[in-house]
């Protein structure tokens, strides 16, 4: 097996791993330089594909403060923010945002050069920045891989996928294995700082805006690793992709910005149905409007309700969102004439690996940043567009906490990890799956039992049936390509799912429980820890 040694080592390429790479790399205690290891190509990412945009408390937008910004990402997280957090990510959004701007990052302005400001569901007031109008995302990740390219002290890994997590019998991180795809080999990666930056768990539900690699590879190697995971229950179902026919698995993301530019939701009838539902109509937080269209389209025995942005003028409408306007062109529908058929899609993972806001996990030499981690910003459902922001101001802070850190690569490993590489070189053989058809399976067991309304009757049949996944699956160590990693996480992480959403007896924000509607004053976080010994694993 292959050996090497960095500094710090950046598990995923979306804006927080991009930025923290970055960062941490303007940095002198750096002996080993930085790696960034990434599934495919550097860049693709969940990330690159945001629309509506970033939050931004800047000093300049003069209806805007941290204060109010606060107020409403606590109202939206249903009561399961933490504070400090939201303060803390609030208060350096100014500094981090203009950073970003520095770095290369272009957001869209008007005329006179001012930055131009957009609404989302839940935000008080236009607080969003957004670039090329709805590919904020492509914009954002752009600026970012090229500032990565050109610096010469990041090292890029692509086609590399990190498949476990190797830990001292002191549970110290001291770096990961990698397979890398192109040689189909495993190697061994030695770190003192290794960032899990790898996003969220969307693929797996059978509807998901998110792309192909979402599969919450970070969030299941912290688990097995023996990391705190916090608050799984709660994945946000968006609640507008575009639902071209029932089955089709393709859910391209209809922007709530274009909610919050004017557009309306109307059923079947043609009915704007919303202030039946909340006096906040489109603009309520996204659980709320999800489960309106939810309910909506259960008692019209319907897939689909349709989102109406015929009201905006046409020109503003193609102007602001290109990629929408055309992307719905190549399915016959023009917006600004007809209405689009919408339906909601898992979207985004409020829960992951427990970190604070400089990415410290509840493991030494062990950090986790953007999507994959769990700050408690978000509590129970995510204001739109603090996704972005959590991103860049958790890599600022890590890189900053990083600079007073001993970087130095562990120089001696124990017999824990020498067991754990042999693992990997040891050649496996047996049956070939047919991993498609897995995912498959398992992403409509998610789907119809662990979706938008959950109850115990539907959690332990999921339960039962991921149970059956996992006894058939005789690859939940060392795999053979990187198809059956992903299948091996998934079933790692939707299991996490459902014993989290199981253990929450209440209704809150994303989590939805038809046999226990009320909301539980006293709950808090969930948390999961695996506790039995490592080592048992390989014994
Ligand atoms: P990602 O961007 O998902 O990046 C993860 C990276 O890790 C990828 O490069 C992936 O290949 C890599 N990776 C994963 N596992 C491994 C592994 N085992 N080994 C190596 N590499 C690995 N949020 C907003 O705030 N505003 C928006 O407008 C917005 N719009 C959105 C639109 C869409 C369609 C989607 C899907 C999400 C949107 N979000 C938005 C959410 C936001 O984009 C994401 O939460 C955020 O970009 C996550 O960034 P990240 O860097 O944490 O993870
Ligand atoms: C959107 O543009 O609707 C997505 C924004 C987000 O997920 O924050």
């Amino acid at each position: 097996m292959k050996y090497s040694e960095y500094s710090a080592v950046i598990i995923g390429s979306g804006a927080a791993g991009l930025y923290a790479a970055l960062k941490i790399s303007e940095h002198s205690n750096l002996p080993d330089g930085v790696l960034i290891i990434t599934k495919s190509a550097l860049g693709e990412s969940n990330s690159k594909y945001a629309q509506g945009g970033i939050v931004a408390v800047l000093h300049q937008n003069r209806d805007d403060n941290v204060e109010l910004h606060v107020k409403d990402t606590q109202k939206a997280g249903a009561g399961l923010s933490d504070i400090e957090t939201v303060e803390a990510i609030s208060q350096a959004s100014d500094e981090v945002v203009n950073d970003l701007i520095k770095t290369g990052v272009k957001f869209d302005r008007n005329e006179n050069g001012e930055l131009l400001f957009t609404l989302e569901a839940a935000h008080s007031i236009r607080r969003i920045l957004h670039s090329g109008g709805d590919a904020t995302g492509k914009g954002i990740v752009e600026g970012l891989r090229n500032a990565v390219l050109e610096d010469k002290n990041i090292t890029v890994m692509e086609n590399s996928m990190a498949v476990e997590l190797l830990i001292s019998r002191e549970k110290e991180c001291k770096g990961a294995i990698v397979f890398n795809e192109l040689t189909g080999e495993h190697e061994v990666i030695y770190t003192s700082a290794l960032i899990l930056a790898t996003g969220g768990v969307g693929q797996l539900y059978k509807f998901t805006t998110n792309p192909d690699g979402a599969t919450g590879d970070g969030i299941a190697l912290a688990y097995e690793a023996g990391a705190a995971i916090q608050d799984m229950e709660f994945i946000q179902f968006h609640p507008t992709a575009l639902a071209i026919s029932p089955e089709s698995k393709e859910r391209f993301l209809i922007s709530e910005a274009v909610r919050g530019e004017g557009a309306k939701l109307i059923n079947k009838e043609g009915e704007q149905f919303m202030s039946r539902y909340s006096d906040k109509r489109e603009l309520a937080p996204r659980d709320v409007v999800t489960r309106a269209i939810y309910s909506e389209m259960k008692k019209e025995h319907s897939s689909n309700v349709f989102l109406d942005a015929s009201i905006i003028n046409p020109l503003k409408l193609m102007n602001r969102f290109p990629t929408i306007s055309a992307k719905c062109k190549t399915k016959g529908i023009d917006i600004s004439q007809k209405p689009i058929p919408v339906a909601p899609a898992a979207h985004y993972t409020m829960g992951g690996i427990k970190a604070d806001v400089s990415g410290k996990t509840s493991i030494k030499g062990l950090y986790a940043i953007g999507e994959a981690a769990s700050t408690g910003l978000h509590g129970a459902n995510r204001l739109a567009s603090n996704s972005l922001l959590e991103c860049v101001v958790c890599a600022y802070e890590l890189a900053d906490y990083l600079s007073f850190a001993n970087l130095e690569t562990p120089k001696k490993i124990d017999e824990g990890i020498k067991k754990m590489i042999d693992v990997y070189s040891r050649s496996i053989s047996g049956r070939e799956y047919d991993i498609q058809a897995l995912k498959s399976e398992l992403k409509s067991i998610m789907w119809n039992n662990v979706g938008i309304v959950r109850d115990e009757a539907s959690l332990i049949h999921a339960k039962k049936e991921v149970e059956k996944l996992k006894d058939s699956f005789k690859r939940m160590h060392k795999c053979l390509n990187r198809d059956e990693y992903e299948y091996r996480n998934m079933l790692i992480v939707a299991s996490i799912v459902i014993e989290s959403a199981l253990e929450r007896k209440e209704s809150r924000g994303a989590h939805a429980r038809s046999d226990y509607r009320e909301t539980n004053l006293e709950a808090r976080h969930s948390n999961i820890i695996k506790t039995e010994e490592k080592e048992l694993i390989y014994a």
